[in-house]
């Protein structure tokens, strides 16, 4: 097990260290990060390994993806931590720029995705995609890898980088890789650590009851009633508030009403001051 990972922190570095990889014919993945590291994030990185010579984690807290109400302060930062955790999951390389590297003085750009980025977690953070578009073009063009992977925990972001990528002819393949949860269903999130103990415990709910609702959409009952009933189920379990659950079209996110293509259920509720987001295929 590498113990100590090599640390690159701009782009000139990051990119001779990929281009002596190239040279030897070797394939490079990435995993975009914002630390936080869990087992989510090193599952990605493994995946990332099984298919690639070498692979980049990148690390940074990307401003412009939070609301000015939002988290960015107290997100939880621990580069040693995270290093360490990547390493025992085989990752080869850190890129951990900081913020004058990401966003130098003058930086003018803002890479917005249309449609796909409209509904949903686009109606309750709209800042959101435009943020996660921009930076993640940014690290795909300094990195160039061969695939990056994403988890399909935030399965909007997946599909606005896709299209991105597709749209903007970034000659990188974007891997979609399953949820991970914990063992009792809740879906592994940097954000779980500012659950209480009561709130931890409603938490694993939203995923039984998108399960429920899955069942009952595929069942045959009326997509509005399903997504319905499973908001109510989770304002009953304890959920402070929801900002939607909806049965959408898996690759457009656009609203359905009935399942004859590819569908995901996705939902994104609140317990206090953190708020959860989950999803899964219908
Ligand atoms: O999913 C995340 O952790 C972030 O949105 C990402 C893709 C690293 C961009 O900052």
């Amino acid at each position: 097990m590498n113990s100590s990972l090599p640390v690159v922190r701009d782009t000139p570095g990051l990119r001779s260290q990929v281009a002596a990889w190239r040279k030897h014919g070797l394939r490079v993945g990435l995993v975009p990060t914002m630390g936080a590291l869990h087992e989510g994030h090193l599952s990605l990185v493994r995946t990332a390994k099984e298919k690639c010579h070498r692979v980049i984690a990148s690390l940074f807290v990307n401003p412009r993806q939070f609301a000015p109400h939002e988290d960015f302060d107290r997100y939880p930062r621990d580069e040693a931590s995270d290093s360490g955790l990547l390493a025992g999951a085989g990752c080869d390389l850190l890129y951990a720029p900081d913020r004058a590297i990401m966003y130098p003085a003058g930086f003018a750009t803002n890479v917005i995705v249309s449609d796909v980025s409209t509904p949903l977690e686009g109606e309750f953070r709209p800042h959101f995609f435009g943020g996660v578009a921009t930076v993640v073009a940014k690290l795909l063009l300094q990195a160039l890898p061969d695939a990056a992977y994403f988890g399909e925990k935030d399965y909007q972001q997946l599909q606005v980088i896709k299209r991105m990528a597709r749209d903007l002819d970034i000659p990188v393949e974007i891997v979609g890789c399953a949820t991970v949860r914990e063992h009792d269903g809740l879906a592994m999130s940097s954000r779980n650590a500012y659950l209480s103990a009561d709130e931890r415990r409603i938490a694993a709910r939203l995923n039984h009851i998108l399960h429920d609702a899955i069942k009952a959409a595929r069942s045959g009952d009326a997509i509005m009633e399903v997504e319905a009933e499973a908001a109510r189920h989770a304002a009953a379990a304890g959920f402070t508030s929801i900002d939607y659950v909806a049965i959408r079209d898996a690759e457009t996110l656009q609203p359905v009403n009935d399942l004859a293509h590819p569908a995901r259920i996705l939902a994104a509720a609140w317990l206090g001051k953190t708020r959860l987001i989950d999803n899964m295929a219908v």
